[in-house]
């Protein structure tokens, strides 16, 4: 049976963090954006992340990942689908993401890179901006409009 992709509750934290740690993500603030994390889950094991920041109009999409062994299987993509209609669904116009290794791996979804003077201010303001990613991280967009 394939993972099912869920909200996350709080009791999925641990191992949320596990996988992200697995997947060299930052942990930073994540458990401030609970209620817009989805989860795919294996019997009951978390196998897949994916988490949105939401600030008004624009949203931080952060967190995606997938375990080790479950790689190369359309999970990611299916978490990253789920994660822009659960954006769109939310009213957001506008999707940003910081990355240092999947540059490769959003375009597929319409993101681009842009220049972080382009990004919305509260998502700037954001710890995964100001904090957990380094400047050197790429940043990309992609509009919901
Ligand atoms: C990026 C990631 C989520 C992809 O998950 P996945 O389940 O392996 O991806 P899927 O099976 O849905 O998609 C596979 C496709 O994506 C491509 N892909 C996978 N990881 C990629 C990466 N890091 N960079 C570029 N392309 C990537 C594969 O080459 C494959 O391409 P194809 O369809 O042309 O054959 C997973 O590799 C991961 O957890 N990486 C570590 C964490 C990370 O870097 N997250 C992104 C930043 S938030």
């Amino acid at each position: 049976m394939p993972p099912v992709i869920s909200p996350a509750t709080p009791s999925d934290l641990p191992a949320i963090f596990d996988l992200l740690d697995q997947s060299k993500l930052p942990r930073a603030g994540l458990d401030q954006h609970l209620g817009t994390t989805l989860v795919a889950k294996e019997s009951k094991r978390v196998v897949g992340s994916a988490a949105l920041e939401l600030y008004g109009s624009a949203a931080l999409l952060r967190s995606v990942a997938v375990a080790a062994e479950r790689r190369g299987q359309g999970l990611g993509q299916t978490l990253t689908a789920a994660a822009l209609d659960l954006a769109h669904r939310r009213g957001v116009r506008t999707v940003y993401l910081l990355t240092e290794t999947a540059g490769d791996f959003f375009p597929r979804f319409g993101f681009r890179p842009i220049p972080r003077s382009d990004v919305d201010q509260a998502v700037l303001d954001s710890p995964e901006f100001t904090t957990a990613c380094p400047v050197s991280a790429l940043v990309m967009a992609r509009s919901l409009e």
